[in-house]
């Protein structure tokens, strides 16, 4: 009987019978690819020792307790991003880096194979994107022209990995970027799913066989997500994302997917006229330019990964005139922003039915805690009564259902930038268990939504019959 041929989903791996234009899995169209049926096993070696089969070969198995080497790292130098990496890069392992074109990533990696380089590594950078002037022409405007870089404008994935093995291989491989790589051995055009992932996969296996850590660039489609195959950053051991907004010159460098560290550290940076620059205290920079006499901003006492990261949290809440009013939201999960909106209608007595909501997070910064909660719904009630709240005041907890603020983790070092940045005072969960004692920062705690309403409405300045504070 004829073998039927499978059609697999070049993006996420689905094998269906018959070919279609969608992948029902994931959703992506014209990603799935005919492939010959897996190969019958290539003759079995040597024969079973006692297996009685004939097939496979025995191996022994291990226990999980025995002597495992501590991965040696090779730090970059640059603090913000070996805090990312966990500590450095990881000899074999491969890094993806996705982010919006033109945020900064080969000025990153052209910073970082320079520093190696410096440090007496050998780096190499492959570019299948710009000509090795061009890749030149920004070292220069970096200043890093004279580090030892072994520099290449190439895209056929045999010819790289030939060079790099011909000798020495390097210590660390930027491949900028993987979507103009081609093999030869994959028959399809450059570019393409299949091929990507052909491509992916030489370059993977070069790392592990030659201990080199290879970094690919990867291209984001308009939904944020690294084109191509989502199979790539399973095959990857670290899929790291630089963001930012073009408007701002902060860029935030985050792991998505970490095997040899952790997933939630950022790393910030700051781009200039002379590449990117590390900032090591961003709750300053995020704090830079605050307006503090006007309703509607709160201060969020945040956390990403270990670091504790000050950020104003906007709100605008103004009088609609369209039947539906508009909620908008920059910065922060909408869904957030109506469930806290629901909690302050529902257990704060707030009427927000015929108010437009804004709500942005300053900076270009995207926070996912749900520790987000409290600061944002004090922005909201502040804007809405016209009161500006205290300009010494940061502000963290978790808003539930029930309009009870729920205690959150890392309290204490959530105290302690704020007292660094000189803030006085911090509203908090009132059942916050480690609870600490922060001289600096007087700790003001509260149990309910319905508290938070009142203690911002009282702020307010004295009526002006009726005015709306806001403009
Ligand atoms: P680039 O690293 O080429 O982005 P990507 O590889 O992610 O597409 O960075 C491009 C942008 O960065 C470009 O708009 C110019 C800006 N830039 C600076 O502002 N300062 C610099 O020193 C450099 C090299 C680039
Ligand atoms: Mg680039």
């Amino acid at each position: 009987m004829a073998r039927s041929p499978s059609f697999i989903c070049q993006s996420c791996g689905a094998i269906y019978s018959r070919w279609q234009g969608k992948c029902d899995a994931c959703g992506g169209w014209n990603t799935l690819a005919q492939e010959a049926a897996s190969a019958p096993v290539a003759g079995a070696r040597g024969g079973g020792r006692g297996s009685g089969t004939g097939k496979g070969r025995v191996f022994a198995l291990e226990g999980l307790k025995g002597a495992s080497e501590e991965a040696p790292r090779v730090a970059s130098g640059i603090a913000e991003l070996d805090r990312v990496t966990g500590g450095g890069f990881v000899p074999g392992s491969v890094i993806l880096i996705g982010g919006d074109p033109g945020i900064g990533k080969s000025t990153l990696l052209t910073q970082a194979c320079a520093a190696l380089a410096r440090r007496g590594a050998r780096v190499a950078y492959i570019s299948g994107e710009e000509a090795v002037a061009q890749v030149r022409l920004r070292a220069e405007r970096l200043g890093l022209a004279d580090a030892q870089v072994g520099l290449a404008a190439e895209t056929n994935v045999e010819d790289i990995v030939a060079t790099l093995t011909d000798g020495a291989p390097p210590h660390l491989a930027v491949i900028d970027s993987i979507q103009t790589m081609w093999s030869s051995a994959v028959e399809a055009a450059p570019g393409t799913v299949t091929q990507v992932r052909g491509s992916a996969q030489s370059l993977i296996r070069f790392a592990k066989t030659t201990g080199t850590t290879v970094i690919l660039v990867g291209h984001v489609t308009k939904d944020g997500q690294i084109a191509g195959p989502r199979v790539v950053e399973h095959m990857v051991d670290a899929v790291v994302s630089f963001e930012g907004d073009s408007g701002h010159h902060f860029r935030i460098l985050r792991a998505v997917k970490n095997r040899f560290g952790p997933t939630d550290e950022i790393g910030v940076f700051e781009m200039t006229g002379r590449g990117l620059s590390e900032v090591a205290n961003p709750s300053a920079l995020f704090l830079a330019g605050r307006d503090l006499s006007a309703p509607g901003t709160a201060v969020f006492a945040g956390m990403e990964g270990t670091r504790p990261l000050l950020v104003e949290i906007q709100a605008l809440v103004a009088p609609s005139s369209l039947g539906t009013p508009r909620r908008a939201v920059v910065g922060w999960d909408p869904a957030r922003l109506s469930m806290v909106l629901a909690v302050l209608e529902a257990r704060g007595g707030l009427k927000l039915g015929s108010h437009d909501v804004y709500l942005n997070v300053a900076g270009g910064l995207r926070i996912s805690e749900p520790a987000a909660d409290l600061a944002a719904a004090a922005a909201l009630v502040s804007s809405l009564a016209g009161a500006p709240l205290s300009p010494e005041t940061v502000y963290f907890g978790e808003v539930g259902l029930s309009g009870a603020i729920r205690p959150v983790a890392q309290a204490p070092a959530r105290l302690k930038e704020a007292g660094k940045l000189g803030f006085a005072r911090a509203v908090a969960p009132a059942s916050l268990k480690d609870a600490p004692d922060t001289p600096p920062v007087a700790l003001e705690g509260l149990g309910h939504i319905a508290d938070l309403v009142a203690t911002v409405a009282a702020r307010r300045p004295p009526a002006r019959d009726g005015a709306s504070a806001n403009r």
